[in-house]
């Protein structure tokens, strides 16, 4: 993976990781590129196969699951069945790492560090993380209707056992509440909807009050998240910026563009070595 990356990004990653080892607290935002070399399709990439002509602006939305819930509840069974099988990669393994303190015991004891994540998949889990989740859960559901969570153990009759099996199935059958009737639905975030308020306040604190923050994998084009880093920014953090792309940020310190699969990897290995 090294070997993938210029000599002047090695250095960037040197001058990054000289930032972060004075840094007591330190935020990390992650987004859908993060997942990317999982196999997970990112948002503003094209959408493939039976889904080629809509957006994800055009079914993540309050008013597209009123107007066609079907369409809307199809969509988000065929993501499931598109993500179940799909592992963390090595950006997720390092920033694990790195969180459990595992390999940086020196620097861990001195060292806070928060991940927010706007991802809905849970491969910062699967490879050991805890991370805060701004967007929801694709694999929790909930009613459109009463908000009432819907899980596996309130299966407690043939009906909602049947509803739960069809889930598992990744059927596109929609499934009636069994308290009120409505629809049910993922528990994710759509667009025009509010973000979770604590997991909002945990995540503006840590932004707020960090030495650096991190961006990794985002368009930095959705708010209020993409808003994060310029509060980190207007509380003097340095902000590191993890993205082969360009984006709209204006706030970047250091841009390190390359894939985080190539550069998270390369940023613990370089902390490791910097025991001080
Ligand atoms: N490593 C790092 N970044 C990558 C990689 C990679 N391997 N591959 C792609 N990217 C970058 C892209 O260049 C792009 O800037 O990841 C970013 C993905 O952008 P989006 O698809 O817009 O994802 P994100 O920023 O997480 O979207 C925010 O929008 O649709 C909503 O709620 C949804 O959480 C999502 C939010």
């Amino acid at each position: 993976m090294v070997a993938e990356l210029s000599t002047k990004l090695v250095a960037q990653v040197e001058q990054a990781a000289k930032l972060l080892r004075s840094a007591k607290q330190v935020c990390i935002l992650s987004g859908a590129g993060i997942s990317a070399e999982s196999g997970i399709p990112t948002f503003r990439d094209k959408q493939t196969g039976l889904w080629e002509n809509f957006s994800a602006e055009d079914l993540a939305s309050p008013t597209a699951f009123a107007r066609d819930p079907k369409l809307v509840w199809s969509w988000y069974q065929w993501r499931r069945e598109l993500v179940q099988d799909k592992a963390p990669n090595p950006a997720h393994r390092a920033l694990a790492k790195w969180q459990q303190g595992l390999a940086l015991k020196n620097l861990a004891s001195k060292q806070r560090l928060t991940l927010i994540t706007q991802n809905v998949d849970d491969l910062h889990e699967q490879a050991g993380s805890e991370a805060i989740h701004l967007h929801g859960h694709l694999w929790r559901n909930r009613c459109s209707q009463c908000d009432s969570v819907f899980v596996e153990s309130s299966a407690n009759n043939e009906e909602t056992k049947n509803a739960v099996e069809k889930i598992k199935r990744f059927s596109d059958e929609l499934i009636a509440c069994p308290q009120c009737g409505g629809y049910i639905r993922p528990d994710i975030v759509w667009f025009g909807e509010s973000l979770p308020v604590e997991a909002w306040q945990q995540a503006e604190e840590a932004a707020a009050n960090c030495e650096v923050f991190i961006s990794i994998g985002t368009s930095s084009l959705v708010y209020p998240a993409a808003g994060l880093a310029q509060l980190a920014k207007q509380n003097g953090a340095k902000i590191i910026e993890i993205n082969p792309n360009p984006t709209p940020s204006t706030v970047v310190d250091i841009t390190l563009a390359a894939k985080a699969g190539a550069v998270m990897p390369l940023l613990v290995s370089t902390l490791e070595q910097s025991k001080s």
